[in-house]
C-alpha cells in the first residue's frame, strides 16, 4: 500500500512519519508519535477522547485524516502543563 510522508510539529516537534492514506490524526499520534493521551473511546465521533488542538482550534482526532494535518501545528494533552505544575484541563481529567 502506498505511503505519505505526513510532517507536523507537534507539542513543539517536528514529526515526520510514511503513514497509510486512510491514516487517521489520532492513530498518528498514538502510533507513530508514542502520544497516547489522545484516546478512540467511541466509533461515532461523539465521545471527545481524541481532541487535540490543530492550528488553535479543538478537533477530534478520529475525524480527519493525519495528511489532511499536513504541515499543521498540533497540540496534545501531553503538550499543556508540567509534571510540576498541571494545566487545569489535565488536572480536571486527572480528578474525574
Ligand atoms: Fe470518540 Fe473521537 S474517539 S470522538
Amino acid at each position: 500500500m502506498t505511503k505519505l510522508n505526513v510532517i507536523l510539529t507537534v507539542n513543539g516537534q517536528v514529526q515526520s512519519h510514511d503513514v497509510e492514506a486512510r491514516t487517521l490524526l489520532v492513530h498518528y499520534l498514538r502510533d507513530h508519535c508514542g502520544l497516547t493521551g489522545s484516546h478512540v473511546g467511541c466509533d461515532t465521533s461523539q465521545c471527545g477522547c481524541c481532541t487535540v488542538d490543530v492550528g488553535g482550534r479543538a478537533v477530534k482526532a478520529c475525524t480527519v485524516l493525519a495528511a489532511q494535518a499536513r504541515g499543521s501545528t498540533v497540540t496534545t494533552i501531553e503538550g499543556i502543563g508540567s509534571v510540576d505544575a498541571l494545566h487545569p484541563l489535565q488536572e480536571a481529567l486527572r480528578r474525574h
